[in-house]
């Protein structure tokens, strides 16, 4: 282990020892201690899935960027691992950025982007983004290659490739910004370390964003998913409310031929806080992506309690009717259920039921019947902070949450879906919720930070009845 990992790890270790656990999560993955973003290296190697993350190590706020590390049997159950690698240059000297993890015969490889500048770091003119290589036979040491593929002529920003194997090449598509669109661009290559420029595989029409990061490119029912999270789109109504966005476009590829799609990009999570999201393909052929569960340049309490950040559940992907993504939880989530406890009242008459009290760790299952559910606004409240519920007259289910001494009070909505029942199964963790709508229709994310002891769960009606099809929860166990 070189001296950076050694000193990562004894910081770690220490800084673990000492954060407040109020808002740490009981089942999501987050950093012992420190800063954590993207989720990076998504891959099955070796028996476990691995996760790496953008870490910083030695504070709660974004700094020079490392690869946290962790891996599982399940995708549920973590176990954390040494930091995989720290920024140690020269390709990588201010951070080794977002990247990916390929399983190459018996080694792991990680592609990853050196960020660097040459000279001083307040302007990007003096930045330089480069594609770097690492590689590793247990899974846990890596040798560094250094750099594989420099930033293209003219360009600084130049970042997150995304490697994956096709037919008999490695493709790689990477993220830039060519003064204000933003790009894909496409790479192939043989062996990861000579890299064929392929071209622009996609970029930014009018109004579609400066920069495109995080991109992500993979075959879905037969269809072809450019996933990416645009920096630079305005916001519009109900749509693109965060800073950036996460989402995809559909259409057509195969090698050496454009991509075809329709321009449409339709945003994957309707709640305040899911960025970065990667995909990776698990041994049985399903197709997993997992964001990050946080906004940039939005509150993050927990910088207080010694960490910042986590990751959402691990989300298996679809294509549904309408060609939409559809993500629901992977089946290994209900790993996690211990008891099951229905909720008796199955109708609300212009009142408020209690559910649960001190709801930690929690799955939440709501069927509402919309034809005898009148109620003006009707669902589920957490604490004093919390609401999740459906507005009749505006026709919208909406995530509410209202923690005005962090300036973290807000709405996000999406339309009703159609049919009678609105089934909801909502994720708590002592600091996040994430509603999955109708079996993966929709899904709304956000960080919430409610106080200990002000976290009980009730259901409500308000101005008319609400009627529940079935209703009860699950305490999550790990
Ligand atoms: C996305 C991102 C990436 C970059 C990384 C830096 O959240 O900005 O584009 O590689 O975070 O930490």
């Amino acid at each position: 282990m070189t001296s950076l990992l050694k000193q990562a790890e004894e910081t770690l270790e220490k800084a673990h020892a000492r954060i407040n656990l109020r808002w740490y999560p009981r089942y999501h993955l987050a950093a012992r201690a420190g800063w954590m973003n993207d989720p990076n290296g998504l891959v099955w190697f070796d028996g476990w899935y691995h996760a790496f993350y953008q870490h910083h190590p030695y504070s709660t706020k974004w700094g020079p960027m490392h690869w946290g590390h962790a891996r599982s049997k399940d995708l549920v159950h973590w176990e954390h691992l040494p930091v995989a690698l720290a920024p140690e240059g020269p390709a990588d000297k201010d951070g080794c950025f977002s990247g990916s993890a390929v399983v190459d015969g018996d080694t792991l490889a990680l592609i990853y982007t050196g960020h660097k500048f040459h000279g001083s770091a307040d302007t990007d003119d003096n930045l330089y983004q480069v594609q770097c290589l690492a590689t590793s036979r247990d899974g846990i040491h890596f040798e560094r290659h250094g750099m594989v593929l420099d930033t293209p002529p003219g360009l600084h920003h130049f970042r997150d490739p995304k490697v994956w194997r096709e037919g008999e090449f490695w493709y790689m598509v990477v993220g830039s910004r060519v003064g204000e669109t933003g790009q894909v661009r496409l790479y192939r290559s043989a062996d990861l370390r000579q890299w064929h420029d392929e071209g622009i595989l996609a970029e930014a029409e009018e109004g579609m964003g400066y920069m495109w990061e995080c991109p992500d490119f993979f075959s879905l029912n037969g269809s072809r998913v450019l996933m990416f999270s645009p920096q630079g789109l305005v916001a519009e109504g109900y749509q693109n409310r965060n800073l950036f966005q996460s989402g995809y476009l559909l259409g057509e590829w195969q090698p050496d031929q454009p991509f075809g799609h329709d321009g449409q990009f339709i945003e994957m999570d309707s709640g305040h806080d899911f960025y970065a999201p990667q995909s990776f393909l698990s041994p049985d052929g399903r197709r997993i992506v997992i964001g990050w569960l946080d906004m940039w340049e939005s509150p993050m309490p927990e910088q207080q309690d010694g960490w910042a950040g986590m990751l959402s559940l691990p989300r298996e992907v679809s294509l549904g009717e309408n060609n939409r993504l559809m993500m629901k939880p992977i089946a290994e989530v209900a790993a996690l259920r211990g008891s099951y406890f229905p909720v008796p009242a199955h109708c609300l008459n212009n009142q408020q039921v209690f559910v649960a009290a001190e709801a930690e760790a929690v799955e939440l299952l709501l069927e509402w019947e919309r034809s005898t559910s009148l109620a003006e606004q009707y669902g589920m409240v957490l604490g004093d902070g919390l609401r999740i519920y459906v507005d009749n007259q505006a026709q919208r289910l909406v995530l509410e949450r209202n923690y005005p001494d962090f300036s973290l009070v807000g709405t996000r909505s999406i339309p009703l879906p159609e049919g009678n029942i609105l089934s909801l199964r909502i994720f708590i963790d002592r600091s996040s919720v994430e509603v999955f709508v109708n079996e993966g229709e929709a899904c709304l994310s956000s960080r919430i930070y409610p106080q200990p002891g002000v976290r009980d769960i009730m259901l409500f009606a308000n101005s008319g009845t609400a009627a529940l099809k079935e209703a009860g929860y699950w305490s999550l166990e790990k």
